[in-house]
C-alpha cells in the first residue's frame, strides 16, 4: 500500500461541515496601507502568462547573478526555479539589511518566564553572531556547502541564528521540532546523514525547566546503531556560560558553542553563492507510510515565494512587529518566523513557552509590550485561548491591523471570536492553507483586495491555481462538490522532491493525475495536496481534511501508520489500527485500537506500556486519546483491518451496515468497550 491509496472523502465528513457564511470586508484603513490592493495581479498572474509572473517574486530578492531561465521543466516533475541563479538566503535576510537598518530589531526573543527580559536582537547583531557561529561550522566542525546538519532545538534565538549560519555556508539544514522525541531525532538525523547535531541544554515548558541535551546523546546513539555516526554535537545554552542539563557532556563529541565560539569572535564568513536549484533545506513530515518524509526545499524558489507571501499575504512592512506563534520546527516556522519576515527586514517575534503560561492573558500582555500588530497562529491555540480566557484580549493595550489562522479547517464560531475579541473588530484575518511540502501559501484572501469569509480558506493566492478532481481525474465543477484539491501549475514554493527519494516524491504527489510520466509539460503535472476540498460559486475553496492516512492533531501531521508502527514495537502487540476522534481544542485525537498476541491477558500495565512506547518513538503530541485493547479488530473477509468502523464507534457515529465483515459480532462488543 503505497502513498497512492486514496479514501473517498465519505458523505459524513461533508455533511458535518459548515455552511456558507456571509462576508467580512477589509476596512479602509488596512486597505490605505496594504502591500497589494491592484486586482490585477490576479490577471498578471493568470495561466498565460506563467511562469514568467513569477519573476515579480524573485526580484524582491538579491542576487549575485540572474537566472537564465525561470523555469526549466525538463526533469519533470523536479521543476528548476530560476535556474543557473545565484543567491544566499542569509545575505538576503542579514547583510541587505545593514546599509539602512542595521539598529533595528530582527528578532524579539521572548523567554517563557515572565520575569526574564525580552532579547531583542538587531540586525548587526544577528550578523555578529550569524558570522561567528557560520565560522564555527565551517572550522571546527568542518561543514562544507551541500552537507547536511540535524537541528533538534527549542524555540530560541540562537535556533534562526544556527538556520542563517548553515544557509551562509551553503550547508542544508534539517530542523527536527524540539517536542519530537530522540528516536525521530534519530530517524532523521539517519535519513539525511549528519554527522553534526546541533542541540540546546534546556527550555522552559509551562514554568518547567526541561532537560533537552538528554535526547542527543539518546539520538546519536540510536542512529549509531543503524550506522550513522555523529562526530559532533553542537550544545548551546540556555543561560550562556551555564550549563542547564544534568546529562553528562562526552568528551571529545560534545561541545559548548559559548565556549568555542570564542575563537571565532571577529570571523566574517562570504556567504557561498548558492544556485537558485540547490537546496536550501529539508523539513521532514508524515505520510501514508511510517517512514517520515524529507521534503527538501531550494534556495531561489522557496525564498522568492516565501518573501512574496510574506510582502502580500501576511502584509508586513518594514516597520512591523510581527509574531507567529507556530514553532520554528515546523514548516510554518520556516516560511513564517525565520525566512520570510526576514527577507523583508521586519521585527520578528520568538516566543519560547506556553501561549497560556502563567495565565491566559500571556499572549496579549506580549502584544501589548512588544506593541504586535500582525499575529499568526492556529485554530487549535485560538480554541485554547478562547477556552480558558474569553475575556481576556480586552483587558490589554494592543492592536493587531491583521491575523492568520493556519494548519486545520477553523470552525465559524471559533473564527468569528478571533475577529471580534482577538481582533477587536480592527484586524483582517487570512484563512491560510498550504503544507510543508508547498513552502508557502496555496489558498487564501488577499487582504487588500477581497472579502474574508469564515470557515473558507478562500481563493488560490496569485499565481496559484487549484482545481477540484474526481476519482477518474475529471474537474468538479459544481459548487459545495467534494473531491481532491490539485494544484494545476508549479510554483517557486514546491518543494523539489523527497530527499533520497525521487519515486516517492512523484508517486505520491503526482502518481495519481499525470496521465503521461514521460511528459516534459508541466500542465501534465497536476499536484495533489492530499486534502479533500470544495469550491463555492464564488471561487473559495473550504478544506474539508486529509483525503490519505494523515491525523492533523493540534495543527501538527502524524501519519496513523507512523503512531501504529510505533506501537507494534511492544512485543505483546499483534495489530494495531489508529483513528482519528474529533476534540474541541486539538481539533483531533489519534484512538488507538489494539489486539494482543495470543497467550497475552489485556491489562492496564500493557496499554500504558503501549502509549509509552508511542511518546518515546514520536513524542507526546502523539499520544493516543487511550488505548482500547480488544479481542479482535473488525476485519473484512479479506482480512482488511476496517479502520473505518473503529472511527464511527471513536467518534458516537454510525458503524453502517457491519454484516458483510468476517467477525460481524465483535462491533458490538467494541461499541460497548468504547460507548460503554
Ligand atoms: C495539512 C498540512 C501549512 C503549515 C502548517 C501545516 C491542513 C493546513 C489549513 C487551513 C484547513 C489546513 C491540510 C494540509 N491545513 N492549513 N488553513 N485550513 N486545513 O502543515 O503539517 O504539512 O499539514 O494541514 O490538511 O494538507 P502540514
Amino acid at each position: 500500500m503505497g502513498d497512492k491509496k486514496i479514501q473517498e472523502t465519505t458523505e459524513a465528513q461533508i455533511a458535518v461541515h459548515w455552511q456558507e457564511e456571509e462576508y467580512y470586508y477589509p476596512s479602509t484603513k488596512f486597505i490605505g496601507q496594504a502591500n497589494l490592493t491592484d486586482p490585477e495581479v490576479f490577471d498578471r498572474f493568470s495561466l498565460d502568462n506563467f511562469p514568467q509572473c513569477y519573476v515579480e517574486f524573485a526580484e524582491m530578492l538579491t542576487w549575485y547573478k540572474y537566472w537564465d531561465e525561470v523555469l526549466d521543466t525538463s526533469d519533470a516533475p523536479c521543476w528548476k526555479w530560476f535556474k543557473g541563479g545565484k543567491l544566499n538566503a542569509s545575505y538576503n535576510c542579514i547583510d541587505r539589511h545593514l546599509k539602512d537598518n542595521k539598529n533595528k530589531t530582527a528578532i524579539h526573543f521572548v523567554p517563557e518566564l515572565e520575569e526574564e527580559r525580552v532579547d531583542h536582537i538587531t540586525y548587526q547583531e544577528l550578523y555578529v553572531r550569524v558570522n561567528e557561529f557560520a565560522a564555527l561550522l565551517r572550522d571546527f566542525a568542518g561543514l562544507k556547502r551541500g552537507d547536511r546538519v540535524t537541528i533538534h532545538m527549542p524555540m530560541s534565538a540562537e535556533l534562526p541564528i544556527t538556520m542563517l549560519a548553515c544557509a551562509r555556508l551553503g550547508v542544508i539544514h534539517s530542523v527536527v521540532f524540539g517536542g519530537f522525541s530522540a528516536s525521530a531525532c534519530a530517524d532523521r538525523i539517519i535519513d539525511s546523514n549528519s554527522r553534526v547535531l546541533i542541540s540546546m541544554d534546556a527550555y522552559y515548558r509551562s514554568g518547567n525547566l526541561l532537560n533537552h541535551k538528554v535526547n542527543a546523546d539518546e539520538a546519536v546513539e540510536l542512529a549509531a546503531k543503524e550506522g550513522q555516526v555523529v562526530d559532533k554535537v553542537l550544545v548551546w545554552q540556555r543561560y550562556p556560560g551555564k550549563y542547564s542539563s544534568e546529562t553528562p557532556m562526552v568528551d571529545g563529541r560534545d561541545y559548548f558553542v559559548n565556549e568555542v565560539v570564542k575563537d571565532y569572535y571577529g570571523s566574517r564568513i562570504e556567504p557561498e553563492q548558492m544556485l537558485s536549484e540547490d537546496p536550501l533545506f529539508l523539513m521532514y513530515t508524515s505520510g501514508t507510510t511510517g517512514k517520515p518524509k524529507g521534503c527538501q526545499h531550494s534556495t531561489g524558489g522557496y525564498l522568492s515565494y516565501v518573501t512574496a507571501m510574506s510582502k502580500y499575504i501576511q502584509d508586513i512592512h518594514p516597520e512591523d512587529v510581527y509574531w507567529c506563534m507556530a514553532d520554528i520546527g515546523w514548516i510554518t516556522g520556516h516560511s513564517f518566523i525565520v525566512y520570510g519576515p526576514l527577507a523583508l527586514c521586519a521585527s520578528t517575534v520568538i516566543y519560547e513557552g506556553v501561549p497560556t503560561y502563567p495565565d491566559a492573558g500571556r499572549s496579549w500582555r506580549i502584544a501589548q509590550e512588544l506593541d504586535v500588530n500582525i499575529f499568526h497562529t492556529a485554530p487549535t491555540a485560538i480554541r485554547a485561548l478562547r477556552k480558558i480566557g474569553p475575556d481576556e484580549p480586552a483587558k490589554y493595550e494592543y492592536h493587531f491591523k491583521h491575523m492568520t489562522t493556519v494548519g486545520e479547517p477553523i470552525e465559524p464560531e471559533v473564527w468569528k471570536w478571533y475577529e471580534s475579541a482577538v481582533g477587536k473588530g480592527e484586524a483582517i484575518i487570512v484563512d491560510t492553507w498550504w503544507q510543508t511540502e508547498t513552502g508557502g501559501f496555496l489558498c487564501s484572501t488577499v487582504p487588500g483586495i477581497k472579502p474574508m469569509k469564515p470557515g473558507s480558506a478562500g481563493p488560490g493566492v496569485p499565481g496559484i491555481h487549484p482545481i477540484i478532481l474526481d476519482d477518474n481525474g475529471d474537474e468538479v465543477t459544481q459548487p459545495g462538490i467534494a473531491g481532491n484539491i490539485c494544484i494545476q501549475n508549479p510554483w517557486p514554493g514546491c518543494f523539489q522532491t523527497i530527499w533520497g527519494d525521487r519515486d516517492r516524491f512523484v508517486d505520491t504527489y503526482f502518481g495519481r493525475y499525470c496521465k503521461n510520466p514521460e511528459s516534459k509539460d508541466w500542465r501534465d503535472w497536476p499536484y495533489l495536496a492530499g486534502d479533500a476540498a470544495t469550491k463555492s460559486a464564488d471561487g473559495y475553496y473550504r478544506i474539508l481534511g486529509r483525503i490519505d492516512d494523515v491525523i492533523n492533531v493540534s495543527g501538527h501531521r502524524l501519519g496513523t501508520k507512523e503512531i501504529e508502527s510505533a506501537s507494534l514495537v511492544v512485543e505483546e502487540v499483534a495489530e494495531a489500527a489508529v483513528v482519528p476522534v474529533a476534540h474541541d481544542i486539538k481539533g483531533k485525537e489519534p484512538d488507538l485500537y489494539v489486539s494482543l498476541k495470543p497467550g497475552y491477558e489485556a491489562s492496564d500495565e500493557i496499554a500504558q506500556k503501549i502509549s509509552d512506547a508511542i511518546c518515546e518513538q514520536i513524542g507526546k503530541i502523539a499520544k493516543p486519546r487511550k488505548v482500547w485493547l480488544v479481542p479482535d479488530m473488525p476485519k473484512t473477509r479479506s482480512g482488511k483491518i476496517m479502520r473505518r468502523v473503529l472511527g464511527a464507534i471513536s467518534n458516537k457515529g454510525d458503524v453502517g451496515n457491519v454484516m458483510t465483515l468476517a467477525n460481524p459480532e465483535v462491533v458490538e462488543t467494541i461499541r460497548t468497550m468504547v460507548q460503554g
